[in-house]
């Protein structure tokens, strides 16, 4: 594999990009213990969740052909005019001469696309499980139909990663741990809860914020819309299959192991979500980034947007218990309780702050903040 330690990437002109491997290697072996369970009465227990199956079949794209993918990308377009004026909002720590402000600009975008495209990996192998592990027929079919959804997604980031941008990281510690901790646990709803409501539901978030901070960029546009589509579907679906079993059938002491589960992985997302691994990569000095993407109030904002669409799912799944509003109000997240659910709403709302951050840039003639802060 080639490795740019330093941080120069390949120019993704110059050809194929490897994906950049994790310290354990190319390969990792998860043990697991789940129970594989047929259905023998074929019964259909959900007739939302057969709609939904139903959607995703007359909704399949092809990555290959929907996709334009001979537009050509420019990981490094931003000009200094437009670095100013976003730079002012982001409140860099140090000035960076242009080179390395867009090398910066560069590496926040191969980082943060890398880690869609693990997470996405994650979801591929969390659905195939979900085949086996859902006692319920119309269950099987829709999850078989999302292991479809998620080879795709993982084909199109790779692609744009590999042919595109030049630049990728390995999975990040933090989402590692999370996604090593949910496919490798015996039970289905766990799965569900880590991957279509937790990890797939900041995605959703994610990939919403992206129309705004990648507007200048039309493949990764086409893609995330796409995506999406597919993805808010996927999170609906989780919610629909979980909210009976969560809010009638579970016994308090399982419960209680759904909301230690729910407040570790939103400690493990958040986590992630401080790009650490880029400063040594730039050469950058993490004594001076890290503080500033921890404190800085656009940082601060940002981390807590991509909640957005997991609070009010969880609280739809009655898992908003009060040990787990308590540590959201620790967090600031937990405003978005009001925010629309995934059943009720496939969109991501855009909370006023936001917006109206979005809009000054746009007003002062920047499309794109100069920073990809899309995850
Ligand atoms: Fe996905
Ligand atoms: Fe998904």
């Amino acid at each position: 594999m080639s490795a740019h330690p330093t941080g120069t990437p390949t120019s993704p002109r110059d050809g194929h990009h490897d994906i950049e491997l994790p310290p354990g290697g190319a390969e990792e072996r998860v043990p697991s213990a789940f129970p594989t369970v047929f259905s023998w009465d074929y019964n259909i227990r959900h007739e939302e969740l057969l709609r939904l199956y139903e959607k995703g079949k007359t909704l399949q794209w092809n990555a290959s052909t929907d996709i334009d993918w001979s537009i050509d990308v420019d990981p490094e377009r931003l000009t200094q005019e437009e670095l100013d004026i976003a730079d002012v909002i982001l409140g860099l720590p140090e000035r960076l001469d242009l080179p390395r402000r867009r090398a910066l600009d560069h590496h926040f975008n191969g980082w943060l696309l890398s880690q869609f495209l693990h997470g996405e990996q994650g979801a591929l192998l969390a659905t195939a499980q979900i085949v086996n592990t859902v006692p319920w027929t119309e269950g099987k079919f829709y999850a078989a139909n999302q292991v479809a959804d998620e080879a795709r997604h993982v084909e199109v980031y790779r692609r744009y990663l590999t042919e595109k941008l030049g630049v990728s990281y390995p999975v990040n510690r933090h989402l590692h741990t999370l996604l090593d901790q949910i496919i490798s646990d015996s039970r289905w709803d766990m799965i569900y809860l880590g991957m279509q409501i937790m990890v797939e539901g900041l995605a959703l978030a994610a990939f919403g914020l992206m129309r705004f901070t990648a507007a200048n960029e039309p493949l990764i546009q086409q893609i995330t819309s796409y995506v999406m589509r597919d993805e808010a579907r996927h999170v609906a679906f989780g919610v629909l299959s979980l909210q009976d079993l969560y809010t009638k059938e579970m016994t308090s002491t399982e419960l209680k192991e759904r909301e230690e589960f729910v407040i570790e992985a939103t400690m493990l997302m958040r986590d992630r979500l401080l790009m650490e691994d880029i400063w040594p990569r730039l050469g950058l000095d993490a004594k001076l980034w890290l503080p500033w993407s921890l404190h800085t109030p656009f940082m601060v904002g940002f981390r807590q947007i991509l909640f957005s669409k997991i609070v009010p799912n969880l609280k739809r799944l009655g898992l908003l218990t009060p040990r787990v509003r308590k540590t959201f109000a620790e967090l600031q997240i937990l405003e978005f309780e009001s925010y629309p659910d995934s059943t009720e709403e496939s969109e991501t709302a855009m909370p006023p702050a936001l917006m109206a951050f979005f809009t000054r840039m746009q007003a002062a003639g920047v499309q794109f903040p100069g920073l990809a802060l899309t995850a």
